[in-house]
């Protein structure tokens, strides 16, 4: 994946979101991802180290290796790590497709956010397994955008939502990706499967997650691609203005918003 073909970009506002999503979903996405003293773990497309930081200090006494593509965001990493003071994570930058890594080096692989954007992201998943030793584990999340659904119902929310579906599988992605977990990971070669669902379910009696991930995390990410969806013709700036508006209006008391990550474990046998 290039630069730009990177549906949400490396901006700024964007590393701010992506920020926030891991601290609103640290229990539902790692709280039973915990790797034991020694254990040697790949984290593959980290970038600005926003889950790294999570796993890292749910698992101080692993060895974290984060990889990503890009060298900006392993600077921001970098300094993510250091500003919290942890210290059992070095960064290396790679390509998940090839990495400088030998057979059998890692006890665990995650991979969070990442798969989404891969044109071949079964292959993706079948040049990491030989880097897992035989009996090691790779955990792999996903979000899927057709799993939203929201109170009040709005066809230009929903509009807005299909034109980043729609960019990011002109892109070579897949933000559908989600539900398609198993079938992947079990064609890539992984055994012992298991997916399971995590939801997300935000109304006015969860503040935290009202904020957290309707406003900060899914909005601000469609919001992300408005200008891009505008300039190809996918939608009128009207019609753009309207679904961004109908998402945030899902924030006031009597709105609601569901949405399904897929979280993933295998085995290398
Ligand atoms: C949506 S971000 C997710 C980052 C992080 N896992 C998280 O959840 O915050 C996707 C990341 O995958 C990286 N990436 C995409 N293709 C890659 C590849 N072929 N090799 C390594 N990293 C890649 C991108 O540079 C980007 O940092």
């Amino acid at each position: 994946m290039s630069r730009k073909n990177y549906v949400h970009g490396y901006t700024d506002r964007e590393s701010e979101r992506l920020a926030d999503q891991a601290q609103t979903l640290t229990g539902l996405l790692h709280g039973d991802t915990i790797y034991p003293a020694g254990s040697r773990v790949l984290e593959a497309g980290c970038g600005i180290g926003a889950q790294t930081v999570i796993l890292a200090a749910n698992s101080p006494h692993a060895c974290i290796i984060s990889v990503d593509i890009s060298a900006d965001s392993l600077l921001r990493a970098e300094g993510a790590i250091r500003e919290k003071g942890i210290t059992n994570v070095t960064f290396c930058q790679g390509d998940i497709f090839h990495l400088p890594f030998g057979p059998g080096t890692f006890d665990n692989i995650f991979i969070c956010f990442v798969l989404e954007h891969l044109s071949e992201p079964q292959r993706a998943l079948e040049r990491l397994r030989p880097l897992l030793k035989e009996g090691g584990s790779i955990t792999v999340i996903e979000g899927d955008h057709g799993s939203a659904f929201y109170h009040p119902e709005s066809r230009f929310a929903q509009r807005a939502i299909d034109c980043l579906v729609l960019l990011q599988r002109d892109m070579g992605g897949n933000a559908l990706i989600g539900r398609a977990l198993y079938p992947l990971m079990s064609a890539a070669g992984y055994e012992n499967v298991h997916v399971s669902p995590r939801m997300v379910y935000a109304d006015a009696s969860r503040p935290d997650l009202v904020e957290g991930f309707i406003r900060l995390t899914f909005t601000a990410m469609v919001e992300g691609i408005g200008e891009m969806a505008q300039a190809q013709g996918m939608i009128s700036r009207e019609d753009w203005e309207k679904g961004i508006r109908d998402l945030y209006r899902t924030c006031d008391t009597d709105g609601v918003f569901c949405y399904t990550f897929f979280k993933g474990t295998g085995i290398r046998t």
